[in-house]
């Protein structure tokens, strides 16, 4: 009798023990799926804020645009009546500057937080560039500095599906980041290829994991490079280490990219220059 009850006793134990080792598998499991929903949670709530801010800016940097209007007309009426000579006509032209400065961060403002469709079109990328160029270089004359573009086109045509107008606000972002990263002399390389780069040394943001029928523009400087901290930021919405800057045009640069299903790396060594790839879906 006794015997038998110590068996029982005994079948028991060990079913115990055999569920408790089940039991902490589905523990562990049960804690992992916690972390991840605690993630996501955390990352909606952040989309949640981003988009919040997005709408505040976009309907500040709309409310702002009327009145501004406004102050630019009646500026440039008062300008046209004073004459040059005039030391007033200083202080107009200066009013005028900031006005204009002031409408380029409230348009880069909606561009980022505008809902953008894309219209592509079949384009070919070499005369693309090349007229995007020509206003890069048109900058730099404005700007009194010595900086030569070199062109590194394929000798072949390249044609992609993009939105031409919006990829040209890319590569004038990027040309223009070049150009102010020059001080006094030096080069700027766009190449354009149809190929599959791969990382150099260097700082590296951003990541290249595509295969397959893509063009590649690349566009390299001479100028002062980005620090290995400031890589990691230049991306980030208002990020700027420019006293002038917006610190939107690398945030919509990425949009755009994004919205193109492309890729972005940048590189950069402080001293010696930073090189940007963007990588496009041909078709
Ligand atoms: N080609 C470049 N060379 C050096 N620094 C760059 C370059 N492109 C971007 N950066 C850095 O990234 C920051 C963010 O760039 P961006 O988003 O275009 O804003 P902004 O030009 O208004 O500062 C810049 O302030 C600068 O520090
Ligand atoms: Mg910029």
């Amino acid at each position: 009798m006794e015997n038998e009850q110590f068996q029982e006793l005994a079948t028991v134990m060990e079913r115990f023990l055999a569920q408790s080792g089940e039991l902490e598998i589905a523990y562990k499991a049960l804690e992992l799926q916690t972390e991840q929903l605690k993630k996501m949670q955390e990352e909606v709530q952040q989309s949640r804020v981003l988009s919040a801010l997005g709408e505040m800016a976009a309907t500040v940097a709309h409310e702002i645009r009327n009145p501004l209007g406004g102050i630019g007309g009646y500026a440039s009426l008062l300008a046209r009546s004073i004459p040059p000579e005039d030391p007033k006509r200083k202080y107009v032209d200066k009013i005028i500057g900031g006005i204009s400065s002031l409408n380029k961060i409230v348009s880069n403002l909606l561009v980022y937080t505008r809902k953008t469709n894309l219209q592509k079109q079949s384009t070919d990328l070499v005369a693309w560039a090349d007229a995007i160029l020509a206003h890069a270089e048109i900058e730099i004359e404005k700007e009194k500095k010595k900086i030569a573009i070199e062109r590194m086109f394929p000798a072949v045509h390249l044609t992609a599906e993009i939105d031409g107008e919006r990829l040209q606000q890319v590569l004038l972002n990027l040309l223009i980041n070049a150009i102010q990263a020059i001080e006094g002399e030096g080069k700027i390389f766009v190449e354009i290829s149809n190929s599959s780069g791969v990382a150099g040394s260097g700082g590296v943001a951003g990541v290249l994991k595509s295969s397959g029928d893509f063009a590649e523009i690349k566009i390299t400087d001479t100028g002062k490079g980005i620090s290995p901290e400031n890589l990691e930021n230049i991306f980030t919405p208002f990020f700027t280490t420019k006293e002038q800057g917006t610190g939107l045009g690398l945030a919509i640069v990425k949009k755009i990219v994004d919205l193109h299903e492309g890729e972005i790396k940048v590189e950069s060594k402080v001293g010696e220059g930073t090189t940007v790839r963007i990588k496009l879906p041909i078709a």
